[in-house]
């Protein structure tokens, strides 16, 4: 997206909903009087979910106001991590790991659904501009690879046929059930636990 564009998207104003300014300043109470900064990381991240997966420069300005530190600052926090995202991903935002673990159980082939169902680049909407996808580093979930994370909840034990499924869903504006493919309980071995069997819930 060109400088120019991004500019024309930037909203002039932004404010928390009451909802997460209530949560804002209960995460400000964790933190002594003077070390209100140390909640940046935790308001940005409000920013952004209220903001469908996005942080604009009018919330940066606001929440630099709100914890009362220069705008450069949280500029500078907003840009260092990749999490935040400072221009318009969609309402679904699709992130593809490719760490080796991944890679080899085929994150390639879910790469290329993306960029055929959503959109040639990284970051970049579909026509329909519900959704955006780009790669990432290890999401953590590595035994259940591939997978990949939409907005906050993972899909893991992916295949090619599945992964169209999830995406096609995506392009109709709904979200498709999170989880494993192959339903196994979280990374629990596919064809059912072999240890702890008498433990309820284990
Ligand atoms: S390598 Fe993909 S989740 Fe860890």
């Amino acid at each position: 997206m060109s400088i120019k564009k991004i500019s024309e998207i930037q909203p002039e104003s932004f404010e928390f909903s009451k909802d997460n300014l209530l949560k804002a300043e209960s995460e400000i109470k964790k933190y002594p009087k003077d070390r209100k900064a140390s909640a940046l990381l935790a308001l940005l991240y409000l920013v952004q979910k209220q903001n469908d997966h996005w942080i604009p420069l009018a919330a940066i300005k606001y929440v630099a106001k709100f914890l009362s530190v220069p705008y450069m600052q949280v500029y500078e926090v907003s840009t260092f991590y990749s999490m935040f995202n400072l221009s318009p991903v969609g309402k679904y935002f699709v992130q593809v790991c490719t760490t080796t673990p991944c890679m080899i159980r085929g994150s390639k082939k879910i790469v290329d659904i993306c960029k055929k169902l959503i959109s040639k680049n990284q970051y970049e909407l579909s026509e329909n501009k519900l959704c955006s996808w780009t790669e990432v580093e290890c999401l953590g979930a590595c035994v259940n690879a591939p997978m990949m994370q939409i907005n906050q909840d993972y899909f893991e034990d992916l295949d090619e046929n599945k992964t169209e499924e999830i995406i096609q869903t995506l392009l109709e504006d709904k979200l498709a059930k999170s989880g494993s493919a192959k339903n196994r309980k979280s990374a629990a071995p596919e064809k059912g636990k072999t240890t702890l069997v008498e433990v309820k819930n284990a």
